[in-house]
């Protein structure tokens, strides 16, 4: 039986995604084929209630250490590496002490609050060349989104004719809905939607090596106050809708149109990620609403007919699922641990598209928002900054 390594991690950041993370360690046996497993042994946040502690502690054995005291954390020899899943305004902080304390690190997007501070993150980054780093941005990697990635890897497209990328919800339509902080400048930042949504869509774009090159977008701050859970009323301060049209150069210096949306405020959209991309060969859409199911149009004369095409639990890091399953939204941060774990025991991914995304791909995105703030606030045409890559 071939051995498997073992990967320590300390998780700071107990709520929505801290638990997704430790749900996918609990069921790491549905992945085949890893040499290497997670073990999470230590567990921080700044709130952590005892009903909260036991969760963690009752559903994963190893951990041996639950604390309110983050540094605690990073300083702990029995830890390898971090996954940091806490309000924006603390990314700056934790990233730069766990990477500057020698640990691996899965940072939560939009990796920074805003571009300095993504800026003083990258430097860390660089000044710690050994510790490996990436950004959680899990929707690439479902199967009909994968199917769509080696269309692009393989070439098929043709020339690219537009791209149009999107993440939308619908929940903030409830002017009721107290307010959290990902509503509040402070904790969320002045990208507000785009910060909280636009890495997600940003991810298979800047992989394929298309770059926007200026930008030209609309805000919308639709609800101004929300419920403030306590009785009375809050100012809602951050931008619930972008649409950020960008022209947009392929590694190939092919020019095009790439059209992005972040919405919290979509009617009757619940979590849909989508990415539409027309070519002159093939067309290709995919949508986590139909996240089995992916269209593709493929022309060389004649008609022009779209081909709609199931697919199945078709992972790129295989587990016991039978292939003809259906893959589920969770199912994707299962596979994105997969691939961090992967790529940290191998040391490359399985494929261009199967990787978790680089902080160097995060810049693109502070270089993107930070470019559409002044387009919306000047209502004209920003360039966007090219990352430079010494000094980050
Ligand atoms: N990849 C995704 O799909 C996805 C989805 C949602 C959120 N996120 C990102 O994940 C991060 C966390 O979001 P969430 O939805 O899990 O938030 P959350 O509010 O559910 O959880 C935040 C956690 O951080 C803890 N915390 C706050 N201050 C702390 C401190 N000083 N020390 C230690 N712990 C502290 C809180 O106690 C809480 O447990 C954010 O960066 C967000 O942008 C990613």
């Amino acid at each position: 039986m071939k051995s498997i390594k073992t990967l320590r991690f300390g998780l700071i950041g107990t709520g929505m995604m801290g638990k997704e993370f430790a749900s996918a360690v609990m069921r790491w046996s549905h992945l085949l084929d890893m040499d290497i497993k997670p073990e999470i042994v230590s567990v921080c946040s700044e709130h952590i209630t005892e009903e909260k502690a036991r969760w963690y502690t009752e559903g994963l054995k190893t951990v041996h250490q639950v604390t309110r005291n983050w540094k605690e954390v990073i300083d702990s020899s029995e830890v390898d590496a971090l996954y940091i899943a806490v309000p924006n305004h603390l990314h700056e902080e934790m990233y730069k002490g766990a990477v500057r304390a020698g640990k691996h690190l899965m940072g939560e997007k939009p990796f920074g609050i805003d571009r300095a501070a993504n800026l003083a993150i990258m430097k860390s980054i660089t000044r710690n060349p050994d510790v490996f780093v990436r950004c959680a941005c899990q929707w690439h990697f479902a199967p009909a989104i994968q199917r769509l990635c080696s269309i692009i890897e393989q070439g098929r497209l043709g020339r690219i004719i537009e791209v149009e990328a999107g993440f939308l919800h619908s929940s903030d339509l409830n002017p009721e809905k107290p307010i959290n902080w990902k509503r509040v400048v402070k904790y969320n930042g002045e990208y507000g939607c785009m910060g909280d949504l636009g890495m997600h869509i940003l991810a298979i774009p800047i992989r394929a090596g298309w770059y926007p090159r200026n930008v030209r977008a609309v805000l919308s701050d639709i609800v101004k106050e929300r419920p403030d859970g306590k009785g009375g009323r809050a100012c809602c301060e951050t931008w619930d809708n972008a649409v950020l049209l960008c022209e947009t150069e392929a590694d190939t210096g092919e020019v095009f149109p790439m059209t992005l949306k972040t919405h919290r405020i979509a009617p009757g959209e619940k979590n849909t990620w989508y990415l539409n991309v027309y070519g002159t060969k093939t067309s290709v859409k995919v949508s986590t609403k139909q996240i089995n199911t992916i269209n593709i149009l493929e022309y060389s004369g004649g008609d022009q007919a779209w081909q709609v095409i199931d697919t199945g639990y078709e992972t790129a890091y295989p587990t016991i699922s039978a292939p003809l399953f259906e893959f589920g939204g969770i199912d994707s941060i299962f596979q994105m641990w997969a691939a961090f774990l992967y790529e940290f025991s191998v040391g490359k991914p399985k494929s261009l598209f199967s990787g978790c995304t680089t902080p160097d791909e995060a810049v693109w995105s502070h270089e993107l928002f930070t470019a559409a703030l002044e387009s919306a606030d000047k209502k004209k045409t920003v360039e966007v900054t090219e990352p430079r890559r010494e000094g980050r």
